[in-house]
């Protein structure tokens, strides 16, 4: 029987930030067809065809891996649906390929250089999936322990000296006296009876597998993953595969204090008083992941950074981008801007297509999203006022299509939700055509709103 192995997903995703989807929740994917081609309605998306065609050759070409260090640009008016692409590719790529979404003006801040901030979320964007055969002590928890002592020196009572564990397989069953730390590791995993763990021999991190078949109950709507009883015997040796990103292996040098079960991997690293990933440790840990690319023990993942608004870089980071991207371990790298042409912001006279400098240019594929006729505002926004719940009265479709058509979609689609709040004020459950003229009348879109005040202002 092939040893069991293990999944990890937390690893990759312990680093991911919280993401800008909400407005974008109803977009599932890039719902191309298995030969690639667009359906004019799919996975939430309304046309844009093209644009998501491209999207799916760059998807083929990272699955492959046969696109990092190179770029894609997504460039096309506010509202067309570029930040959305972007989401519909990290969708289409799966949990599996680190997709790392960062805004351009995220590099400025006081307390971390420019460039450091591009190069650590390029780092976070190499995934390696690890290999790793681990002595491990694996089976069904039947007893847990703590053996408590008086603490002779602190006046608080009593300290876990030692913890007693019970471990039971499809073949037998044994005892394990533990550390006291291990039964902090039990509680933060929230380990009970019943549940299957296993404990590294080395290390003494504990990972939880799953709960006991046995426990399985009888409810069809449940979180909770069950496993089978572990066959073989409690001591042995397991394939387990973990998923990290180079970030993480960084920031588990630079600290070892945390990441136990990073840190069983690293071994060979650590060094203990690092405080700060330098550009050296990078290229240690870089170096330490090649040995066991070469010895098969691990597989780089390159993955996506996602920069939306990219025309908010300045020069600097343009020129540190290149070196990035030529970079031997990069992943694929895509920009989306709403500007034509623009300043590149730290010089005073270079104008610039996307207020991009031409030599990164020159490196990106570019995919341009197109503006949207009024049928086509009007599907969105039927598919967004499903996703949001909410009812829409005769007529109101048709009049946010073409608020949407004179504005942009976005106005149009920021319009529902406060109608429907109008709506409900009212005591009505469908939002009717007299909300939407109120919230015409409350707010303004951007260019009835800039007209106003360059009239007043004298400014036409
Ligand atoms: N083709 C489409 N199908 C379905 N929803 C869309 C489509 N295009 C855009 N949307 C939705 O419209 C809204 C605006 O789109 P998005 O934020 O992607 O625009 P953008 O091109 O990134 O604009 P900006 O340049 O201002 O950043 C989002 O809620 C998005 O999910
Ligand atoms: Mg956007």
């Amino acid at each position: 029987m092939p040893p069991a192995t293990v999944p990890s997903t937390s690893a990759t995703h312990s680093a991911g930030r919280s993401s800008r989807i909400a407005p974008h929740s109803h977009i599932r994917g890039l719902g191309l067809r298995p030969d690639g081609i667009a359906d004019t309605e799919a996975a939430g998306f309304v046309g844009q065809n093209a644009a998501r065609e491209a999207c799916g050759i760059v998807v083929e070409l990272v699955k492959s891996r046969k696109f990092s260090g190179r770029a894609l640009l997504l460039t096309g008016a506010p509202g067309t649906g570029k930040t959305a692409l972007a989401l519909a590719i990290a969708q289409e790529l799966g949990v599996r390929v680190p997709f790392c979404p960062m805004v351009g003006s995220e590099v400025y801040s006081t307390e971390v250089k420019k460039t450091e901030v591009l190069a650590e979320v390029f780092r976070r964007a190499i995934g390696l999936r690890i290999k790793e055969t681990k002595e491990v002590y694996e089976g069904e928890l039947t007893e847990l322990t703590p053996t408590e002592t008086e603490n002779p020196l602190s006046g608080y009572g009593k300290t876990v000296s030692h913890v007693v564990i019970g471990l039971k397989t499809v073949k037998g069953q044994k005892q394990l006296r533990l550390d006291p730390g291990i039964y902090e590791a039990i509680l933060k995993e929230k380990i009970t009876v019943g549940d299957v763990i296993y404990v590294e021999a080395n290390t003494g991190a504990v990972k939880r597998v799953g709960r006991s078949d046995a426990y399985a109950s009888s409810y069809d709507l449940e979180s909770e993953t069950y496993v089978p009883l572990p066959k073989g015997d409690v001591h042995k040796r397991k394939e387990v595969i973990q998923d990290v990103t180079l970030g993480d292996l960084d920031a588990a040098n630079a600290r070892p204090q945390g990441g136990q079960d990073i840190m069983s991997v690293m071994g060979s690293l650590v060094k203990t008083g690092r405080t700060e990933v330098t550009e050296k440790l990078r290229r240690e840990v870089e170096k330490v992941v090649k040995g066991y690319v070469e010895q098969g023990v691990a597989e780089v993942v390159p993955g996506v950074v996602f920069i939306d608004e990219v025309h908010m870089l300045d020069v600097e980071c343009f020129t540190y981008l290149n070196a990035l991207l030529e970079s031997p371990m990069a992943p694929t790298v895509v920009f989306a801007t709403n500007r034509g042409n623009a300043l590149v912001r730290g010089t005073t006279d270079v104008i610039s297509p996307h207020g991009i400098p031409v030599d990164l240019l020159d490196r990106c594929l570019i995919v341009k999203t197109e503006p949207y006729d009024k049928a086509q505002v009007a599907k969105v926004v039927q598919v967004r006022a499903g996703v949001e719940g909410l009812r829409l009265g005769p007529g109101v479709l048709d009049k946010l299509a073409s608020e949407g058509e004179r504005a942009s979609l976005r106005y149009a689609l920021q319009l529902l939700t406060p109608a429907s709040i109008l709506a409900s004020v009212s005591g009505r459950r469908e939002i009717a055509l007299e909300d939407i003229g109120e919230m015409n009348e409350l707010f303004l879109d951007a260019k009835t709103s800039a007209t106003k005040i360059g009239s007043v202002a004298g400014l036409q």
